[in-house]
């Protein structure tokens, strides 16, 4: 079929044709998004999940629903590449602002509120201040102690957006990037808000650990926000992934061939539209058939290996590579930690842990519980074992 037309979408925070899977959860941001402008109190939401399972994509979609009902948003913001998270945080305030501005009758409640976003960005340390063309306000948010500055700031953001009658949100993704201090001060500003009562939302993404690093920065995360875990799309969804975007554009799957895929793609969103562009591209004709995914089947093993796999294994060092084709030759994970080491060819695991933790810091594994290790990326075992043997 014409390639032109493909509408497939797989790659990274690229909203797909047919969101599948996910009604529950615009329903629950959406009742969020009322309770706050009823002046209720709701919690926030953290999102887990391996790679590709569509984290991004939904922060997007409540990007959308919280625009419509008229509230204040950052965009989605991808945390951890400023050295300070505070300089991620003081260019979301700032953005938060100038759009409510656009709407806010009290100008001078705006100029107040943006003095102390330029106050907090001065007391980074080895931060840049932010280019913003008044006074600063002094003894709101600029101690430098990142807990009470960041509180301080939120609590602004929270007054300006009550007082124009509608939210703010803040849309915050690739979470688990930041350090237990950084959770720690969002922590503490989410609480100073909830209990203020102001009308001020985050929705945070992150891989699976995101929850275990929230909980050992503050105990009392547990009940501060909502967490709610991304994983494979169930069977029904999965279908209406893959047959969704093909039907809008007049195409088609024999019932086999669409049962194979979701099995083969195993329910996982990145994957399930990487075989469907690449059938697109395939098949000469709808429907779709067993045929074309028999003969096409390489094609999408070698687009998984090159755009997702791939990519993924070449963030990593050699040596740091030999650790995950160690970590697959032992099967399925989770991994004890031990055997891994012993697999990678020392008989003491803590030489390897260096390695154990740069990978973590990449994103690539993650840390199930103490003493455990297993890969961030789905169905990685079974392509290391096939592309990159140990020895
Ligand atoms: N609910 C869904 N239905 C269909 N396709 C989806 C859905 N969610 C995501 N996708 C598709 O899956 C792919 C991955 O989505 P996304 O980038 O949001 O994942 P992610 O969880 O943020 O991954 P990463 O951890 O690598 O950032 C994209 O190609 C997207 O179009
Ligand atoms: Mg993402």
């Amino acid at each position: 079929m014409n390639k032109r037309d493909n509408p497939y979408t797989p790659g990274a925070g690229r909203k797909p044709r047919t969101l599948a899977g996910r009604d529950q959860d615009l329903e629950s941001f959406q009742s969020l998004v009322e309770r706050l402008d009823a002046g209720s109190y709701e919690r926030s939401l953290i999102y887990t999940g391996l790679r590709g399972v569509g984290k991004t994509v939904l922060l997007m979609e409540f990007d959308v629903l919280a625009s419509e009902a008229g509230w204040a948003t950052t965009d989605v913001q991808e945390v951890g590449s400023n050295a300070d998270f505070r300089t991620t945080f003081a260019g979301m305030a700032n953005r938060l602002l100038m759009n409510m501005s656009r709407r806010h009758r009290a100008k001078q409640r705006i100029e107040r509120a943006l003095s102390v976003v330029k106050a907090f960005s001065i007391a980074i340390p080895g931060g840049v201040e932010i280019k913003l063309d008044m006074e600063t306000s002094s003894g709101v948010a600029d101690s430098g102690d990142p807990e009470r500055d960041l509180a301080d700031l939120f609590r602004e953001i929270g007054e300006v957006a009550q007082a124009n009658q509608m939210g703010a949100l803040f849309l915050i993704d690739e979470m688990q990037n930041l350090d237990a201090r950084s959770l720690a001060a969002i922590c503490m500003g989410f609480q100073a808000i909830s209990r203020a009562g102001l009308p001020v939302a985050m929705v945070g993404a992150g891989l699976p650990d995101l929850r275990v690093r929230l909980l050992s920065a503050k105990p009392y995360a547990d009940r501060l926000f909502s967490y709610e875990e991304l994983g494979r799309l169930p069977e029904p969804a999965a279908r209406s992934a893959l047959i969704g975007p093909a039907a809008a554009a007049g195409a088609a799957y024999d019932e086999e061939a669409a049962r194979q895929i979701v099995q083969e793609a195993a329910g996982f969103p990145y994957f399930i539209q990487e075989y469907g562009r690449e059938l697109w591209n395939f098949a000469e004709t709808t429907p779709i058939t067993v045929d074309d995914l028999d003969s096409a089947r390489e094609i999408v093993k070698d687009s998984l290996a090159r755009n997702f796999f791939g990519t993924r294994f070449e963030m990593a060092t050699d040596t740091e590579q030999r650790y995950l084709s160690a970590m697959a030759s032992l099967g399925e994970g989770p991994y004890p930690v031990g055997e891994v080491a012993h697999a990678f060819g020392v008989s003491d695991q803590r030489r390897a842990s260096m390695h154990r933790d740069s990978l973590i810091q990449k994103g690539l594994i993650w840390s199930p519980r103490r003493g455990q290790v297993d890969f961030t990326v789905p169905l990685f075992a079974a392509f290391l074992k096939e592309n990159h043997p140990v020895g």
